[in-house]
């Protein structure tokens, strides 16, 4: 017999096992945990065998397959949270609570860990509460939050001012100068025809705002020409890369713009069917734009008979459930089928096979903006800003040592000085450029311009002032990859793995030359033989710190073995003299013991870090 609650679930989701991940949420809203007894309902229910559901529970770090606190604390632990003191509020929370971070308190009442980033940089540092985001923290909230949770205060009862989020946004330009009022921008689609809104697309030149810059005018002829009959419309709403927020900023401020965008979309290729991937850590906006749709379609503007019979086509919200990678497009469309998100073997690529095996257009959320945009200015307009290969404005979310974070829109082709000077970084050591997966600029090239022909960029812009120790974005971003890599291809599970071992011995100043050669080795191990772009790009911060700023990571070194103008060469080649080829994944422990072969050639030292 199945729970009331369970039942209205699945019927909820018309009992699919492609909305496994949506039940699971439901399961766990309800029950507070993923007990074995419900993952076991669940797969009856749907008839899926239990390991594919236990699979997909145990894949995302939202899901809990054991018991968790009534209270479940998560502290940002991006490096510009960091930066803002969360480990020490954290610590604080802790000790007043009596309690060990990733552990429950003993009277069961709360957890309190770490999460990888909240997506609320510019007013850090943050952290969620049972899915509730509360930022700008400091110590007298820390300590009026103990009070309210020893008491045990419901979170509605708490007060609704640490709750707010704000969307700053300091400058405006071709996207966001003016409002653009709901369905405007699809009637301007609708009255242009679907080819001649395809053709100035294309005249537009838009390259995908996610990050990869792939001409969007391409991608949805690509579509609209893949045979079949159903296709899909998705907005990436996953928004994972460390430091970026303009997505959130999009979703609150400019919903409607977004979907009027996905209708543009669902006219050119000819898709009835939507869906938004909404990332986990925005769960508190799910109530606004779940009715922002239901206005629209009160409106006749979203659903079967919309713009008076002209559009038939719905959107739904996917929420996702706490794993980066499914930003990655194909594992995106994995999880949206209710499974692990594992990026898939490509091609085939989405636009012909994604969704259900059907062709599917995945699109960043400013990108859909942007179109919607476009369609209101025409292509020429757009062009007037930007580069020849980068056309239009960029969103840059920008936080750390800045006078004023937040949304900057700025066009393509605006150097790093200039960017500086917008939002008063000027003093910066070092700039990221795409949040952990890009590069990490120093001062000597920050006139160096936001493009596609030179610093491509998703938008997210962390910034370092002169005083900051580097060594901590690149632990930082070492320890990110190394919990969100999802382990379905060697180079990047095990490299990720090694790099982290690397610098956690540099962390306590035991590390050694060598340790900086694999260090180099890793990167060139990963970056080209991974399997998606997580492990390609994923060492490239630490790539560009050890490059710019070798110090960092030579005064790192165990003091006896400190040797200021490092020799690398020197290092590699007493290196080789005491390489052993070897099953080094054995190392790393049970589910990574495979041989990584002529690929991987690890050494004494690692070995012995490997195995301690
Ligand atoms: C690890 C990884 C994470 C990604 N995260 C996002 C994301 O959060 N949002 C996004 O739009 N694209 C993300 N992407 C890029 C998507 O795979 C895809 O290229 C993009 O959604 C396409 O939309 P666009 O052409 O409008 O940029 C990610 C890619 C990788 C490899
Ligand atoms: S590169 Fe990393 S994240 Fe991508 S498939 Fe391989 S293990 Fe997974």
């Amino acid at each position: 017999m199945l729970n009331p609650s369970l039942l209205q679930s699945l019927k909820r989701h018309h009992w699919r096992p492609t909305a496994l991940v949506q039940i699971l949420h439901d399961v766990q809203d309800d029950q507070g945990w993923l007990s074995p007894e419900a993952l076991q309902t669940v797969a009856g229910a749907l008839h899926l065998p239990l390991a594919r559901v236990q699979a997909t529970a145990s894949f995302y770090s939202f899901f809990y397959t054991r018991p968790v606190g009534r209270y479940r604390i998560l502290f940002s632990d991006n490096i510009t949270d960091r930066m803002l003191g969360a480990p020490a509020l954290m610590d604080r929370l802790c000790k007043a609570l009596w309690l060990e971070r990733g552990h429950v308190s003993e009277d069961g009442l709360v957890t309190v860990d770490t999460t990888s980033c909240t997506g609320l940089c510019d007013q850090g540092p943050a952290l969620l509460v049972n899915g509730r985001p509360m930022g700008r923290l400091s110590h007298e909230r820390i300590d009026a939050m103990v009070e309210l949770i020893r008491q045990q205060i419901p979170l509605d009862q708490w007060p609704s001012e640490w709750f707010e989020v704000s969307n700053p946004v300091h400058r405006r330009d071709w996207l966001l100068q003016d409002p653009m009022p709901a369905g405007n921008a699809v009637k301007a689609a609708l009255e242009r025809g679907a080819k001649a809104m395809l053709d100035e697309l294309k005249a537009s030149g838009l390259r995908g705002r996610g990050g990869a810059g792939f001409s969007t005018g391409a991608k949805w002829q690509a579509c609209q020409e893949a045979p079949g009959s159903v296709r899909h419309v998705v907005c990436n709403a996953d928004e994972g890369e460390p430091g970026t927020f303009k997505d959130r900023v999009l979703l609150s401020e400019h919903f409607d713009a977004l979907i009027d965008g996905m209708q543009i979309a669902a006219i050119v290729i000819g898709a009835r069917h939507g869906l938004i991937y909404l990332r986990a850590e925005y769960r508190h906006l799910l109530p606004r734009l779940e009715q922002c749709l239901a206005e629209r379609r009160a409106h006749g503007l979203l659903g079967a008979k919309a713009f008076d019979g002209q559009l038939d086509f719905d959107v739904q919200i996917h929420l996702g459930a706490g794993a980066y990678i499914c930003g990655e497009e194909s594992a995106l469309i994995e999880s949206l089928e209710g499974k692990p998100g594992k990026p898939r073997i490509r091609p085939p690529f989405p636009v012909t096979q994604g969704y259900l095996g059907e062709p599917t257009l995945v699109n960043n959320v400013e990108t859909f903006v942007a179109v919607a945009r476009m369609a209101l200015t025409g292509a020429a307009a757009m062009r007037e800003r930007g580069t020849a290969q980068s056309s239009g404005t960029k969103l840059l979310s920008i936080s750390g040592d800045v006078q004023h974070p937040g949304v900057y829109e700025v066009p393509f082709g605006i150097s790093l000085n200039e960017v500086l000077a917008l939002c008063g970084g000027e003093s910066a050591q070092a700039v990221t450029t795409a949040g952990a997966a890009g590069n990490c600029l120093p001062r000597d090239q920050f006139h160096r311009r936001l493009g596609f022909e030179d610093v491509a960029t998703g938008g997210s812009i962390m910034v370092f002032g002169p005083e900051r120790d580097l060594f901590d974005l690149a632990l930082n971003v070492t320890q990110f990859f190394a919990h969100e890599s999802c382990g379905f291809c060697t180079p990047c599970r095990v490299g990720t793995a090694v790099n982290l071992r690397l610098m956690n011995k540099l962390a306590k100043d035991h590390g050694s030359p060598h340790d900086l050669h694999e260090l180099d080795r890793m990167h060139a191990l990963m970056h080209g033989a991974s399997h998606c772009g997580l492990g390609n790009t994923a060492s490239m911060v630490l790539n560009d710190l050890r490059h710019h700023f070798p110090h960092v990571f030579e005064r790192r070194l165990h003091s006896n073995q400190y040797e200021p103008a490092f020799d690398l060469d020197a290092a590699l080649s007493q290196a080789r003299q005491m390489t052993h080829r070897d099953d080094a994944g054995a190392h790393l422990g049970d589910n990574r013991s495979e041989h990584l072969g002529e690929a991987f050639v690890t050494t004494d030292s690692t070995r012995k870090d490997l195995s301690s």
